[in-house]
C-alpha cells in the first residue's frame, strides 16, 4: 500500500523521464530506478556527496543494498529505503545501474 502510493507520487512528479538511458526493457524496473536519481544523480551519476551508481559492478551494488537492508551497513537513509524492496527487486536495480555508463 505504502509502496504503491510512493510509486504513484514518483510517476506524478515526472521522475520517470529523468533517466534517459534505457538500461532495462522492463518498465517496472525503470520506474523503480527512476526514484533513485533524486539522490544518486541523473542517470545514476552523482553530482555531490551521495555515491554514484552508474557503471558499478552488479555484484557490488547488490551486496551493498542487501547489507543496507539487513542493517549490516551504516546508513543514513538507505536502510529505510531498501526495506521497501524485495531481494529480487534489489537484484534488478543492481543490474540496471551496472548497465548505465
Ligand atoms: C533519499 C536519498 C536516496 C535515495 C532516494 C536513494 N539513495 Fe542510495 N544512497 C543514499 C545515501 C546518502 C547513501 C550513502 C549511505 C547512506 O548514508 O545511507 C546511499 C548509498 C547507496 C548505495 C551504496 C553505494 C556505495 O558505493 O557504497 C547503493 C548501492 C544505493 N545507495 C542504491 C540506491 C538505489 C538503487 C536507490 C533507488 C531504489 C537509491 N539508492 C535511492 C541516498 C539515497
Amino acid at each position: 500500500m505504502i509502496r504503491r502510493s510512493f510509486l504513484a507520487i514518483a510517476v506524478l512528479a515526472g521522475l520517470g523521464p529523468c533517466l534517459s538511458a534505457q538500461a532495462s526493457d522492463n518498465p517496472r524496473v525503470r520506474l523503480l530506478a527512476s526514484t533513485c536519481v533524486t539522490c544518486h544523480g541523473p542517470g545514476g551519476q552523482s553530482l555531490g556527496a551521495v555515491p554514484s551508481l552508474a557503471g558499478q559492478e552488479k555484484a557490488y551494488l547488490q551486496e551493498a543494498m542487501l547489507e543496507q537492508r539487513a542493517g549490516k551497513r551504516e546508513t543514513t537513509v538507505m536502510r529505510k529505503y531498501m526495506n521497501g524492496f524485495t531481494p529480487e527487486e534489489i537484484g534488478q536495480l543492481a543490474e540496471y545501474f551496472s548497465k548505465l555508463k
